[in-house]
């Protein structure tokens, strides 16, 4: 769609005005497909059914050919998940890529298939091995497979942002002639600046016959810290059409920020006088329930959903907020899904505290069975430490809120006498049912991870270990962070408990429960997207 138009039909959306931005989530294909964010079929259900209650245009539900598993919670999306379109992913050289994609996608009310191929010269050369001109043959033909199956198809240039202007224009043109109704523009690897891609939007609404047709996308990864910064500069060169993840996950450095960009353009609407379908109300809802999901935390100073997004520390910055917020605060932390909780809790606290605290910290969904199990480890917690934290119990709920796992922590006991191996004898649940292991080690860990390893046979390396307070004080959780490594798999798993051991153990457990959703999935050659 041209900037200037005054509307536009849209196969999936109908009229659209040309100040209206779809927003298009690829959490769960880009955000999931990067190292220790993967996610079972469950939490990928959830996370869909969130999203489309945010008020997101399109959800990317993932790559239906790279296993039976994307091809399975595509196909579930596709079937549960109402409200968004329903978006898969496809090389436009392969066929079986986008049949698999058209089956995943068949419950969907409204469907789109997404098929990419790399256009830079680098990627052509090394990555494909193949000479422009197949690689216009291959637009052609995958976008012509994929408009036979539904009319809302999208085709992307990977690596766009490197691809010599003019050969660019040719795919573009071919893509749209085939079929492709919206044309996204990735900087892959994180290397453009804003300026750059206003320029290469605009030159190609100028340039390309039948632009007017289409909506153009942006897709910025974040290498250099720019992909919040490159999307808005995109929107000034005339996408209409953003893809993003929630907590900017994805490759590497990530994806640019759904919830930034969202803020971004509200904020500043004098600038960027658009809209979106998003209830920013819900953000920090999503971005919590994607960090319980991955056990992947937020930085503490990340934009909107970060704890101290909103937090004033200085005396100066304290006053001028309690006399007027506007001082330092330039959007409202409600507007975004915080509230402004000031109940402290500690071991007096009941239930129902304990639920409103969960809601001002963003957990509004937990089931009955999850809040009591999580309130009474808070207990035992409140009866341990004199008060306990917002971030203690951000900790306990994030452990104990990770639903479907195969393998759950029981319970422990551990015997050490300094100078002697220690001894740990353990209990896992394993799908429901007690598995009972004793084991000794070098200190305590050792014995626990020793145990481990019998009461669940397996052969990951432990490839990494760290402990760190949750808060101030000998008596604060410990939150463990430990790294599995298993025929070149990488999952991260965390666990926060008063004992360290226990947190430990419970970060470990975490990830093998990750390891074997890992296990389940084979990467197809080339997707290195
Ligand atoms: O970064 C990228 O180029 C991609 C495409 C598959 C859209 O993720
Ligand atoms: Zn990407």
């Amino acid at each position: 769609m041209s900037a200037d138009q005054t509307s536009f039909t849209h196969p999936s959306f109908g009229v659209m005005t040309p100040e209206r931005i779809i927003i298009f989530d690829t959490t769960l294909r880009d955000g999931e497909q990067s190292p220790g964010f993967s996610m079972n079929l469950a939490e990928k259900l959830r996370m869909a059914e969130a999203l489309a209650t945010l008020g997101v245009d399109v959800i990317e539900a993932g790559f239906p050919v790279a296993s039976k598993g994307d091809f399975e919670s595509v196909n579930q999306i596709a079937r549960n998940t109402r409200g968004a379109v329903i978006c898969a992913l496809a090389r436009s050289g392969g066929a079986k890529d986008i049949a698999a994609a058209g089956e995943a996608l068949a419950p969907a009310e409204r469907k789109r298939i997404h098929n990419f191929i790399s256009t830079s010269p680098l990627h052509m050369k090394y990555k494909l091995r193949m000479e422009p001109e197949t690689v216009l043959d291959l637009i052609t033909a995958g976008n012509t497979a994929a408009r036979n199956l539904t009319d809302d198809v999208e085709w992307s240039a990977e690596d766009g942002s490197r691809t010599e202007p003019d050969f660019l224009c040719r795919c573009v043109e071919a893509a749209i002639k085939a079929g492709a109704t919206t044309i996204n523009i990735p900087d892959t690897v994180g290397y453009a600046t804003p300026e750059d891609m206003e320029q290469i939007f605009s030159m190609l609404r100028a340039r390309v016959p039948g632009a007017d047709r289409v909506i153009f996308s942006a897709h910025n990864h974040n290498d250099l810290g720019l992909g919040v910064a490159n999307t808005l500069a995109s929107i000034r060169g005339g996408a209409r059409q953003v893809e993003c993840t929630i907590n900017g996950i994805g490759e590497r450095a990530g994806n640019a920020a759904l919830e930034e960009i969202v803020m971004a353009l509200r904020t500043r609407h004098d600038q960027y006088p658009y809209t979106t379908g998003i209830h920013t109300q819900g953000l920090l809802k999503v971005s919590r329930m994607l960090a319980t999901i991955t056990s992947f935390d937020v930085q503490p100073n990340k934009a909107i959903v970060g704890r101290n997004a909103f937090a004033h520390e200085s005396g100066i910055h304290q006053d001028g907020v309690l006399k007027n917020a506007a001082t330092y605060e330039i959007m409202t932390p409600e507007s975004v899904g915080w509230s402004r909780s000031s109940l402290v809790m500690g071991k007096h606290s009941g239930r129902a505290a304990f639920r409103d605290k969960l809601k001002a910290l963003g957990y509004e969904d937990m089931d009955d069975a999850r809040l009591n199990d999580a309130f009474t480890r808070f207990k035992d917690l409140a009866d341990r430490k004199k008060v306990v934290y917002d971030d203690d119990i951000v900790a306990l709920v994030d452990d104990e809120a990770r639903d479907h796992d195969h393998i759950r922590f029981v319970n422990m006991s551990v015997s050490s006498v300094s100078g002697q191996p220690s001894e740990v004898q353990l209990t896992l649940s394993v799908d429901g049912h007690d598995t009972h292991a004793t084991a000794t080690g070098n200190g305590p860990v050792d014995a626990a991870f020793n145990a481990l390893r019998r009461a669940f046979a397996h052969d990951a390396k432990l490839a990494l270990f760290s402990v760190a307070a949750v808060t101030e004080g000998t008596d604060a959780q410990a939150r463990t962070t430990v790294r599995l490594e298993e025929a070149g798999k990488l999952v991260d798993g965390q666990g926060a408990d008063a004992d360290t051991v226990v947190s430990a153990v419970r970060a470990y457990v975490h990830a093998l429960n990750k390891l074997l959703v890992k296990r389940a999935r084979t990467e197809p050659e080339a997707l290195n997207a």
